[in-house]
């Protein structure tokens, strides 16, 4: 079921069936990390910049963030030519199945410059026991959780497309994945991925950044989630605000400085923690690009 109009919609989030929450993760080793090329506005300029010992210790931190809330992080070794995938989000979509099976559809990237990621990734998923299921080849691009963001705790997936995901993509995802897919129009080149404007928070709760959004899309989001907080321009694009990560629906991992967002989320009850990752910042990335939420 694709949802692009609230037309189309004939439910709530009371009626999705609830999925059990992440339990850990995957993160890619920072070590060929590194800005080389130029595919989305953020890099421009930035290429040579990286400080890989600051890059490193900054990765760190995020994976300790993570396993200071309880979710064990397992680790693929980075490749030599693949600056990007330290980017963990964006190779694959996993999920657990309601008879929990543990599941994976592997992507197909857009640029050329990171189309070799997916196989070393797609191998940790064979190593874990996960069934690996392909796009058809009629589907150009597909860019995993960059795009296909989860609703906490339901079985509803928020598809982004427009710029980097083909909208097809998300046909053959909701019938394999059964699962309804509300699509979202990305219109804005700064917010390449869904997750650079949306993050789910908790399941009655998001962020995002709404001019990145057509008004549909911006309609079917305030229609369907009861509390949505806005970022501003300079905290959404600068400081990626709305790609915080808040794998539990109460702890908030979020890129340092981003004030008026912060004051928002405390004044409702989340705990954040302020991270830094302005190395990954100079390749369009921060703490929900590091990671990919695994079952
Ligand atoms: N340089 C990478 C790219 O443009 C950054 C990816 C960041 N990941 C994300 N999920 N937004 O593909």
């Amino acid at each position: 079921m694709i949802i692009q109009h609230i037309e189309d919609l004939d439910f709530t989030l009371d009626d999705i069936a609830s999925m059990p929450l992440p339990r850990k993760v995957l993160m890619v080793d920072p070590e060929y990390f590194d800005v080389v090329y130029v595919i989305n506005p953020h890099m421009e300029g930035n290429e040579g910049t990286v400080e890989a010992g600051e890059a490193r210790q900054q990765w760190k931190e995020v994976r300790q963030s993570f396993e200071a809330l309880g979710l064990p992080v397992s680790v693929v070794e980075g490749q030599k030519d693949l600056p990007d995938m330290v980017f963990a989000a964006n190779q694959s979509l996993p999920c657990e199945t309601e008879d929990g099976h543990r599941f994976v559809v592997m992507s197909k990237m857009q640029s050329d410059h990171r189309k070799d990621e997916v196989p070393y990734i797609e191998q940790w998923y064979r190593q874990n026991g996960y069934e690996i299921h392909y796009l058809d080849d009629d589907i150009e691009t597909f860019e995993g959780m960059g795009d296909a963001i989860w609703h906490t705790g339901k079985r509803l997936l928020w598809g982004g497309h427009g710029i980097r995901s083909s909208s097809s993509a998300y046909e053959q995802i909701s019938e394999e994945l059964d699962v309804p897919v509300i699509m979202l129009q990305l219109t804005d080149p700064s917010f390449y991925h869904l997750d650079t404007c949306l993050g789910i928070l908790d399941s009655n709760t998001a962020l995002i950044y709404p001019d990145a959004f057509s008004d549909d899309s911006l309609d079917l989001i305030h229609t369907l989630i009861p509390n949505v907080i806005e970022a501003d321009r300079y905290e959404a694009e600068e400081l990626f605000a709305c790609n915080a990560s808040c794998p539990d629906g109460k702890n908030v991992l979020i890129q340092k400085g981003t004030d008026e967002v912060n004051r928002q989320l405390t004044a409702q009850g989340f705990v954040v923690h302020e991270l830094d990752t302005t190395e990954f910042l100079k390749a369009g990335g921060s703490v929900y690009c590091m990671k990919m939420l695994i079952w």
